[in-house]
């Protein structure tokens, strides 16, 4: 049965420090291709935890919050540079020598490209309100150290720089996309896990005169940013027909196309690709940029999280319905679509032969994402769409080893360089398969990601 073994692998990939779990390894094959995937990574690590906490695992999780709270501003500091101690992680491992354990970790020091793990940080405090909603464990967020790593992320994430949005500015390769892959500037993921983050925040801190006036700006910076979104990321038919007929070099407050994005700048392959009753968040907005490329995660996150209002999220679920060969295919999900080539391929991403077209991340398609697709679909009752998904991953995952990525425009074949037991592939299988099978979990995973309320009217 591929649940049961989905349940072995992540046992075995279970990682221990001073004799207690405290995360999971990224993939568990002995031939590993890449060193540091017998590694934690924060991000890979979530699904992980939302099987754990519809297990009754609580501690795993719990344990996992304090391995990384206290890694949290470990990271080498520039020379002239400042600690920031809301920094946390992409991944960590234990090390024993002897009776001497030492827990080793990548802050982006160690990491291919030396990528920066923005998004850690703003998973690790979803994490915490989901495994608190789950576990009814109030108490160890009240903890003073907990307290004091919230504030810590938040004074990172919240300090001034230089904002001309309430978006939060990252470099390129912040988040699951760890690589050079034009995904610099204002990415969608990031935009929606920030968003969460804030959420979040709001319901743990402690409310006393000294978090009043923090708790009421992470108010109206969540709000800020709900509109910027939906403003600014959200298209459908009526919206790109706008963007169609852009004026530009509009100059001064209340213009229409205030970012200057030129009509001439729209790709080819939008023409068509949106029917009348889809709609989607872009990948990026920047100064005269759109990113019109579809990121799955965002897009899915958008809709868990509550960025989508109802209507949006239906619009969503009708993209893939009508795009299902390039947004599904063989193997759920595209990560992005569509994939970069030729010269945009050579300048954007250093050419980059592990992101070749329709292979990774350039267009590759991701097991993991078969979880948000799955509790988005079914949350806003696309429960056929759901189950198509979960049906072709049932059928070829186990039998393919858990390969972390297929490629292909349809991702009909295992990825060129994919390891295989890859941890978070099953997870993402286990979870999907809580949701279908077992209303408890679906409960219990619905109230403990955090949501906010777009509404229809936006
Ligand atoms: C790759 C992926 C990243 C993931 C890591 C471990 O670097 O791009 O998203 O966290 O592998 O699985």
């Amino acid at each position: 049965m591929p649940i049961e073994a989905a349940y072995d692998l992540l046992e075995r990939s279970l990682i221990y420090h001073r004799g207690r779990p405290v995360g999971t390894a990224a993939a568990c094959n002995d031939s590993v291709v890449a060193a540091n995937y017998k590694e934690c990574f924060v991000r890979d690590f979530v699904p992980s935890a939302l099987a754990f906490l519809t297990s009754g695992r609580h501690e795993i999780v719990r344990n996992f919050l304090e391995t990384v709270m206290e890694l949290s501003g470990h990271q080498q500091v520039m020379q002239g540079h400042k600690r920031s101690m809301g920094l946390m992680p992409a991944s960590f491992h234990v090390v024993v020598e002897g009776d001497k354990e030492e827990v080793i970790t990548d802050f982006g020091d160690r990491a291919i490209g030396r990528v920066t793990p923005v998004d850690s940080a703003l998973w690790w405090m979803i994490l915490l309100r989901a495994y608190v909603v789950a576990s009814g464990d109030s108490a160890f967020a009240a903890r003073d150290d907990v307290q004091r790593c919230i504030s810590n992320i938040l004074d990172l994430y919240l300090r001034e720089r230089f904002e001309s949005s309430p978006t939060l500015l990252v470099p390129d390769a912040a988040f699951m996309i760890d690589r050079r892959m034009a995904v610099y500037g204002y990415p969608l993921e990031i935009q929606t896990l920030y968003y969460g983050m804030l959420l979040a925040a709001h319901e743990l801190l402690i409310d006393n005169e000294s978090n009043a006036k923090l708790i009421s700006d992470l108010a109206a910076l969540s709000d800020a940013l709900l509109d910027h979104l939906q403003h600014y990321y959200w298209i459908d038919r009526q919206r790109f027909n706008q963007m169609h007929r852009f004026e530009s070099e509009q100059f001064g407050r209340d213009v229409v196309n205030k970012l200057n994005v030129y009509p001439e700048s729209i790709p080819g392959w939008m023409d068509g690709w949106l029917d009348a009753r889809s709609g989607f968040f872009v990948g990026n907005v920047g100064p005269g940029r759109i990113d019109f490329r579809f990121f799955a995660q965002g897009n899915l996150l958008s809709i868990l999280f509550g960025i989508a209002s109802g209507d949006q999220a239906q619009s969503i679920m009708n993209l893939y319905l009508t795009r299902w060969d390039a947004l599904v295919g063989e193997m759920p999900m595209k990560i992005l679509y569509p994939a970069m080539v030729g010269e945009q391929w050579r300048f954007s991403t250093g050419s980059d032969p592990k992101n070749v077209p329709y292979s990774y991340h350039n267009g590759g398609n991701w097991p993991v994402l078969l979880w948000p697709f799955v509790m988005a679909a079914v949350g806003v009752g696309r429960m056929e769409l759901a189950e198509q998904a979960l049906d072709i991953t049932m059928r070829r995952l186990k039998k393919d080893n858990w390969p972390e990525y297929y490629d292909g425009r349809l991702g009909d074949l295992i990825g060129r360089r994919s390891n295989f037991h890859q941890v978070w592939s099953a997870t993402g299988l286990i979870i999907a398969h809580e949701v279908m099978e077992h209303p408890d979990s679906r409960a219990l995973l619905d109230s403990a990601l955090i949501k906010g309320h777009a509404r229809d009217d936006k």
